[in-house]
């Protein structure tokens, strides 16, 4: 059997490059998408430093916001890889504010890259997937949608939409041999939480019940949990993974 192709959005990042290791170390063919042209300097240094780490990971340009950006993308990962059969909608940001200071533009950005995403990118895949009779969708939301956020109404809202992407698509595509779930990190130490100020973070911090923030690592593990062949019966799926920052 040929190895599968997985297709990580925002896989430069900081959760998404524990997610394109994990799943290369666990035998997939691995490509990360990074946002446009002023990223791909960037994106070549990281992608050289994992080859050196022993990861041979492919990177393509793809701006997961534009719907016509993903198409041109989809066709060139087709045209260079082979079909995606494990895709991990991963890419996201922040323009956290309280609604009577948020501008249209941080609510569309967040709601472009971090909803729209997600639909502009699974579309490009999902035919193949069913040709193939197998695939492997896994949405990363976030602890946010579930409980919403002070100063988040665009993220919350978003993520929390990711989720209901999620329920509606894994029963349309069951049959097919598809699951499509999504996991609901906590906050993870990456950039994006050192974009919120020390105090703010400090704060937070303290209403982890396991007292850390998480790492990227603890995400991979369960992405790596779900891309694999034998979680055939888990679809439609939210799994929390934020060390019992919120239980439901
Ligand atoms: N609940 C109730 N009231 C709160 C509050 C809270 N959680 N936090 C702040 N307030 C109050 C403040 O005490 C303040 O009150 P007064 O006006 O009476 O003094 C008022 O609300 C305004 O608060 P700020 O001074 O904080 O407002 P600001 O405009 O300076 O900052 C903000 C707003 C940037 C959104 C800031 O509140 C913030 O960073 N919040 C955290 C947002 C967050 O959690 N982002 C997550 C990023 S990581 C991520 O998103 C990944 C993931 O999936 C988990």
């Amino acid at each position: 059997m040929n190895k599968p192709l997985a297709l990580v959005t925002g896989g430069t990042g900081g959760i998404g490059t524990a997610i394109c290791k994990r799943l290369c170390r666990d035998g997939m063919r691995v490509v990360a998408t990074y946002s446009g042209p002023s990223r791909q300097l960037a994106a070549a240094e990281w992608q050289s430093e994992l080859v050196e780490m022993g990861f041979p990971i492919e990177t393509v340009m793809m701006n997961v916001a534009s719907y016509d950006d993903c198409v041109t993308a989809a066709a060139e990962i087709r045209n260079r890889f082979g079909e995606v059969t494990v895709l991990v909608n991963n890419a996201g940001i922040t323009r956290d504010a309280v609604m009577k200071k948020m501008a249209v533009e941080q609510w569309k950005a967040v709601i472009h890259t971090n909803l729209d995403s997600v639909f502009n990118v699974t579309h490009q895949f999902i035919d193949g997937m069913i040709d193939q009779h197998f695939g492997r969708i896994i949405n990363i939301s976030s602890i946010n949608a579930q409980k919403g956020q002070f100063g988040q109404v665009n993220y919350s809202a978003a993520k929390a939409g990711v989720h209901g992407f999620t329920k509606a698509l894994a029963q349309e595509v069951a049959r097919k041999g598809i699951t499509v779930n999504t996991i609901s990190p906590g906050y993870v130490d990456t950039s994006m939480i050192h974009a919120m100020s020390e105090e703010i973070r400090e704060k937070i911090k303290a209403q982890i019940p396991v007292g850390r923030f998480g790492e990227p690592d603890d995400i991979a593990r369960m992405v790596a949990f779900l891309a694999a062949r034998e979680s055939s019966f888990i679809t439609g799926a939210d799994f929390a993974v934020n060390g019992g920052h919120y239980m439901h």
